[in-house]
């Protein structure tokens, strides 16, 4: 079951798992998107629509996605927002929608997946940011990578009150995603003004290089990481500088 799987890095997670003989479960909020991928993907594929911030569709949804599949053996949580806002004007509501979406809706999720997850000493992996643990917070992204630290905690939370399931925290460095809906959609909201104010800053302190992950790299990670017998607590892949 891959979260978040309408556009970006989980969308070409979800195609690179069924290419390679899984069947997956693609799920996210555009229903349209989805149907999309699951043509793309061919046989093997079933899309599921859900809002990870509401308890209610997350339950629902992630008993839909077992059902269709008989069961599952994998959870890659991609769901993720990173609103390019200062600290001083993240609102309340903001803070409320970064959190729900990056973290409460990674431990909801989960939770409806654990006796699948269980039942198949299964795995799920959670993609996390260099922003949050690698380098200091960007200017700009301080509730997105504050959100990624919690969830990165959240990780290791799962790992001591579930053993039986194979947590992995996956920490990205930058990538611009696949072609078409696969090409990352993350940056979409940003406003160009804050763009131009905040990104020099980034390129001075080398949060940015201008080199970025190949997403086939991403995915070829994440099989491996599904289908390795080892404990891997947490990974990092970022791209080589150039
Ligand atoms: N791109 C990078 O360079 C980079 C680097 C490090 C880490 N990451 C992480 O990688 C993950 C994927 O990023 P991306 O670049 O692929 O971004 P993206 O193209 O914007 O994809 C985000 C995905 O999250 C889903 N999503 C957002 N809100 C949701 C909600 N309420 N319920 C269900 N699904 C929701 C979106 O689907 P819907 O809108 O259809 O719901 C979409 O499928 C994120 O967690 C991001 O933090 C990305």
């Amino acid at each position: 079951m891959v979260v978040g799987a309408s556009s970006g890095i989980g969308r070409c997670v979800g195609i690179g798992l069924v290419r390679q003989g899984y069947e997956v479960a693609l799920l996210g909020r555009r229903t349209d998107r989805l149907d999309d991928a699951v043509s793309e993907a061919g046989a093997g594929a079933v899309a599921v629509t859900c809002d990870v911030r509401d308890s209610a569709s997350c339950t629902a949804a992630l008993e839909q996605a077992c059902d269709a599949l008989g069961g599952a053996d994998g959870l890659v949580y991609s769901a993720g927002i990173g609103p390019l806002v200062p600290l001083v004007d993240t609102t309340p509501e903001l803070w409320r929608e970064v959190f729900d979406t990056n973290v409460v809706g990674a431990a909801l999720t989960t939770a409806a997946a654990l006796p699948h997850l269980a039942a198949s000493a299964g795995r799920a992996i959670y993609l996390s940011s260099v922003s949050a643990s690698m380098t200091p917070p960007w200017p700009g992204l301080g509730a997105y990578a504050v959100s990624k630290a919690a969830l990165d905690k959240l990780v290791e939370a799962w790992r001591v009150e579930h053993s039986e399931v194979g947590f992995t925290r996956l920490v990205l460095g930058d990538t611009a995603g696949g072609s078409g809906h696969g090409a990352t959609e993350f940056t979409s909201s940003w406003d160009t003004d804050r763009v131009a104010e905040y990104f020099p800053i980034w390129l001075e302190r080398g949060h940015v290089s201008g080199a970025v992950l190949d997403v086939d790299q991403i995915v070829a990670t994440i099989i491996g990481l599904l289908e390795t017998d080892a404990d891997v607590p947490s990974m990092t892949v970022m791209p080589r500088p150039p």
